[in-house]
């Protein structure tokens, strides 16, 4: 894998996890945890975010500090799942502008269909954050990301929970600039293209669908 791919080997993120693939995990307790996991993930997503130095007053003195750049963020979750990663995010990064892009896979061609697009009007000038916990066979990303180069985007970082080879290796061939972080490996994909051993569904496991 090249060095645009990311993956996470911190134990607190390995825990959380191990509790998300868990079958027997509540709703409840899979949207904290994808909450909790995207939160942790923006320490490793942000390194390379630029400081500026400035001037501020403590109780004590003045003294000469350093404050994050201007820039601009975009958040864009991968409908449905993707949304479960985006306030866990903003809680590092409360200023980030959110768009939507609404993809499914077809259940027999596994390809990805598009139904909605909705982006922020500066997206092209931001460092983009593409959301969504699961990398399967990257058809799905690599939508988003035609449609995000389309629009003029040239900072992308990719950010998912589980992800598998053979997705990780599709998208870097296609998108070579775009940053890949990921929370998970897994090697293998099932003949329905589900990640294994993956968590299932992430779509139904966090919003209850069946
Ligand atoms: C899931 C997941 C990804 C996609 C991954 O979404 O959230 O978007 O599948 O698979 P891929 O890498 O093979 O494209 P799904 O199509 O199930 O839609 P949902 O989020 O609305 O449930
Ligand atoms: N979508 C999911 O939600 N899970 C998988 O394992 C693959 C695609």
């Amino acid at each position: 894998m090249s060095d645009n791919v990311f993956i996470f080997g911190h134990p607190l993120i390995q825990h959380k996890v191990s509790l998300l693939r868990d079958k027997n995990t509540s709703m409840k307790d899979f949207r904290d945890l994808v909450d909790e996991i995207s939160m942790l993930m923006v320490y490793e997503i942000t390194k390379d975010f630029e400081l500026v130095e400035t001037e501020i007053e403590t109780p004590m003195a003045i003294t000469k500090t350093k404050v994050l750049s201007e820039r601009k963020v975009a958040l864009v979750p991968i409908l449905r799942a993707g949304i479960g990663m985006v306030h866990g995010i903003q809680q590092l990064l409360p200023n980030a502008r959110v768009g939507h892009i609404g993809l499914y896979r077809d259940h027999d061609t596994h390809e990805p269909v598009e139904y909605y697009c909705k982006l922020p009007v500066d997206v092209a000038d931001s460092t983009v954050i593409v959301l969504d916990p699961m990398f399967a066979t990257g058809g799905s990303i690599a939508a988003a990301l035609k449609i995000l180069y389309a629009k003029g985007c040239k900072d992308l970082r990719l950010v998912c929970i589980v992800a598998a080879r053979y997705g990780i290796e599709r998208i870097e061939k296609e998108f070579p600039d775009v940053k890949i972080y990921c929370a998970a490996f897994d090697e293998e994909l099932n003949p329905n293209a589900y990640i294994v051993p993956g968590l299932g569904d992430a779509g139904d496991r966090l919003f209850g669908t069946k």
